[in-house]
């Protein structure tokens, strides 16, 4: 009997659409698309969604400087944000975003029903306004003296050169970034969502298996400071949604964004006969709804949108994945630093594929921070992608052809490490399923030892210099091929392209993990073709070279 397919939704946070996607956001997306794809790979319906985070005060912005309108930006960055998932063979189904019709009424729908249950309010607060560009300023739109070491040019939450921490409203001589001038204090009505009145609810969600341990202790943090009503509007000029019945309040970009994935599923269900939209969102949905997101979005998606969701009568998430933050050979990715490093920079350089076995490798079920450090990123793809996986097919398959006439052997003569190879598949899917994908690396590569150890004994090559030896040669080979199968099977969440390169040399339909119980025997196979070639370290001085023109052309700009 086959178990019932689960029908699995997964989302990745939505990027903005104010900038090129760097390194560092690749870590979510490849930790997601290696589930996902292993989740497909086991049978499961499972849907995939991302896009465009389109609104917000520093896309307006970024569209001003520009000269384009923040619709011409945010379609440029959609598309080169597109471009560069698909490059890093990120498989999503859908990659919509924001600004769009679906989304639009979907945070009306939301509002209004919070609206209808008393959960939105209004207060007048106070707040820094720039009253050359007549707008309100986010903090991060403020700068101004240190209140500690008196330091120019700080930014309003801590200071650069004597690390003091403090709040904008201390920074002496406050100026706007925008026009130079200090900011004033103006009143303004803003609407706010009554977050304490879902305190109950979230505690006990929280609690429940939907989050990782760390992030679950951390949104303990904050239920026992205290949950505050959480301010949803913004004014005018503002990109984005207008707050229906108002003139010129729109909604904060955090409210809508993540609506954003019940809008890009909504698109989707349009082309797909297979996706039913209330199946996935009503109340009491029997699919599974899983959020990938960086650790410094927790908050947004752990405690409001749950809440969110659960107050507009919406199903809640099954889970939400949070990663740690990228950092390269050992610092902060900073333009300053020179390690800002563009995807495109990379993809222009380097394989792929290396970059998402090395996340792979690095990746835990945990938030811990991962660096990217170079000379171990080349140690690591050449000793065990090439070294060690590789070079498996390179070395054996000629003799398959030699002596074999290209069919692998009728017979199995290894049973005890098929067996083997075989059972350890299952330990390596509830690794990877589990988000633990270093540790399921570490497995394959275990095998991949195994594999060499055996054909090492073996020394197939020594024993083909003697005619009378050649069937045992096929057979050694054989062997040795299916391992590499296997090996191929297991890595191919991570490493799909090599993988398809594999189904191809091998003559074999596309690896699903079932494929993981039966050897390949009486097979006829192709002539091997290089799936890969070492890292050459002058490809990565040539890289990181690329990567600081690239900061030194956007910062002349
Ligand atoms: N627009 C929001 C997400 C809205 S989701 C409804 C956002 N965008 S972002 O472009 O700043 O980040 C996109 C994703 O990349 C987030 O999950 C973020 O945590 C992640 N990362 C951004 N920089 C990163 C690193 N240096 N390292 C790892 N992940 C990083 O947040
Ligand atoms: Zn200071």
């Amino acid at each position: 009997m086959t178990a019932a397919k689960r029908n699995i939704l997964v989302t990745n946070a939505l990027p903005y659409a104010n900038g090129p996607l760097h390194l560092g956001h690749m870590v979510g997306y490849i930790q997601a698309d290696i589930w996902v794809r292993l989740q497909r790979m086991q049978g499961q319906h499972c849907t995939y969604i991302c896009g465009s985070d389109s609104h917000g005060t520093p896309i307006m912005i970024q569209a001003e400087k520009l000269g384009m309108t923040p619709d011409a930006l945010v379609a440029d960055m959609q598309q080169r944000h597109e471009t560069d998932f698909n490059d890093f063979l990120i498989s999503f189904d859908e990659y919509y975003t924001t600004h769009s019709p679906e989304n639009q009424q979907l945070v009306e729908t939301l509002y209004e029903r919070h609206q209808a249950a008393g959960n939105i309010s209004k207060h007048t607060i106070q707040q820094a306004y720039d009253p050359v560009k007549n707008m309100f300023l986010p903090d991060r739109y403020i700068k101004g003296e240190c209140p500690k070491c008196g330091a120019k040019d700080q930014y309003g939450d801590n200071c650069e050169v004597c690390s003091a921490a403090y709040t904008p409203a201390e920074l002496k001589n406050p100026y706007s970034t925008l026009s130079g001038t200090p900011p004033i204090e103006k009143e303004s009505e803003h609407y706010f969502f009554d977050l304490p009145r879902f305190e109950a609810f979230l505690k006990t969600w929280t609690k429940h298996g939907h989050l990782q341990t760390e992030v679950a202790n951390k949104l303990g943090e904050w239920f026992e400071s205290g949950l505050k009503p959480w301010d949803i509007s913004r004014d005018a000029p503002y990109f984005g949604f207008k707050i229906p019945g108002t003139d010129e309040k729109y909604f904060y970009v955090w409210l809508d964004a993540p609506v954003g994935y019940m809008a890009a599923f909504k698109h989707l269900c349009e082309q797909r006969k297979d996706l039913n939209f209330d199946d996935y969102w009503k109340a009491d949905s029997n699919t599974e709804l899983y959020h990938f997101i960086g650790k410094d979005i927790v908050y947004f998606h752990a405690l409001f949108w749950p809440a969110v969701l659960h107050g507009a009568g919406f199903r809640t998430p099954s889970a939400i994945f949070a990663n740690g933050f990228l950092t390269i050979d050992g610092q902060k990715m900073s333009k300053s630093r020179g390690t800002f490093i563009k995807a495109r920079t990379f993809l222009d350089f380097c394989n792929p594929e290396y970059l998402r076995y090395y996340f792979a490798a690095k990746l835990s079920d945990g938030t811990d921070d991962l660096d990217l450090n170079f000379d171990d990123f080349t140690q690591r793809v050449n000793a065990d992608l090439i070294g060690k996986y590789i070079n498996i097919a390179s070395r054996t398959s000629p003799f398959i052809h030699k002596f074999g006439e290209g069919k692998l052997a009728k017979t199995i003569t290894e049973p005890a490490l098929y067996e083997h190879f075989m059972k350890t598949g299952d330990d390596i899917a509830e690794k990877f399923n589990q988000i633990d994908d270093s540790q399921a690396i570490r497995q394959i590569m275990g095998l991949a030892d195994l594999a060499n150890q055996y054909i090492d004994e073996k020394k197939p090559w020594t024993l083909a210099k003697d005619p009378s030896k050649h069937d045992e040669v096929v057979a050694i080979c054989s062997t040795a091929l299916n391992l590499f199968r296997w090996l191929t099977l297991y890595l191919k969440p991570v490493l799909p392209k090599t993988a398809e390169g594999v189904e191809r040399f091998l003559n074999i339909s596309p690896l699903l993990w079932a494929d993981k119980d039966k050897p390949l025997v009486n097979h006829r196979i192709h002539e091997y073709q290089p799936l890969m070639t070492r890292i050459d370290p002058n490809q990565i001085t040539a890289l990181k070279a690329a990567a600081i023109a690239d900061i030194e052309a956007s910062t002349v700009k």
